[in-house]
């Protein structure tokens, strides 16, 4: 399973990166918003911090336009992926950036009929939302069952990003369903690593070793 840091923040990628394992990032206009930075700046300056999928997203309506800004963002850096709204000019614009070789993540999915939508389309990413589906009442974790089962039925290549991470188990479920990707904010890479024996036993350890040596040395 890939994972990806769900944010436009430097300082969280500089954080993350020396992990060894993040894969991508990703980014919407909320979270760019939030660093009110030109989008086009501060992809750049993402992607000269880490070499993965970098998807930016496209803030425009038509498809026309859509593919216009696409184009613009892919020529950034050969990193990026366009992020797409899944609507009727969305799926348009998808297809032909597909066809040009440019690279796409179907993002605000939230039913399988749409990411069926996203795969004929020939999308590279499809991301249903499992956070805002559950904030409705809704298990959002049965969306990603049901889109790796339609696409494992016909062979789409299509990779599914589970999004909309709120916590651990959301990542650790995503992956029991067979999501390729999660996307997560880096409060829940963090919170990946807690476990109460984990900390208990390296004090312990630690104790140990410390007072051997401490005896050994005196
Ligand atoms: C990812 O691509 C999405 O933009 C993101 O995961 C949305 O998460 P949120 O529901 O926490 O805003």
């Amino acid at each position: 399973m890939k994972f990806f840091l769900d944010t436009a923040n430097l300082d969280e990628i500089r954080k993350a990166v020396p992990l060894g394992i993040v894969d991508g990032v990703t980014t919407n206009p909320s979270l760019m918003a939030r660093e009110g930075i030109a989008i086009e700046d501060q992809i750049r300056k993402i992607s000269g911090i880490i070499d993965g999928d970098i998807s930016a997203e496209v803030v425009s309506s038509t498809a026309k336009e859509m593919i216009v800004e696409g184009r613009g963002l892919a020529k950034i850096h050969r990193n990026i992926v366009v992020k797409v709204p899944l609507i009727p000019e969305g799926i348009a614009a998808v297809s032909a950036l597909t066809k040009e070789g440019i690279r796409t993540n179907v993002t605000l999915c939230f039913s399988a009929a749409q990411a069926l939508l996203a795969a004929k389309a020939g999308a590279y990413i499809v991301s249903p939302f499992i956070g805002r589906v559950d904030d409705i009442g809704w298990p959002g974790m049965d969306l990603i069952r049901d889109i790796v089962t339609i696409y494992n039925n016909y062979g789409y290549k299509t990779q599914v990003l589970a999004a909309s991470i709120r916590g651990p188990l959301h990542v650790v479920d995503a992956a029991k369903a067979g999501a390729h990707i999660a996307t997560m904010p880096l409060k829940v890479l963090h919170q990946m690593f807690h476990h109460p024996l984990t900390e208990k036993g390296l004090e312990e350890f630690l104790k140990d070793h410390n007072r051997a040596f401490q005896l050994a040395g005196a």
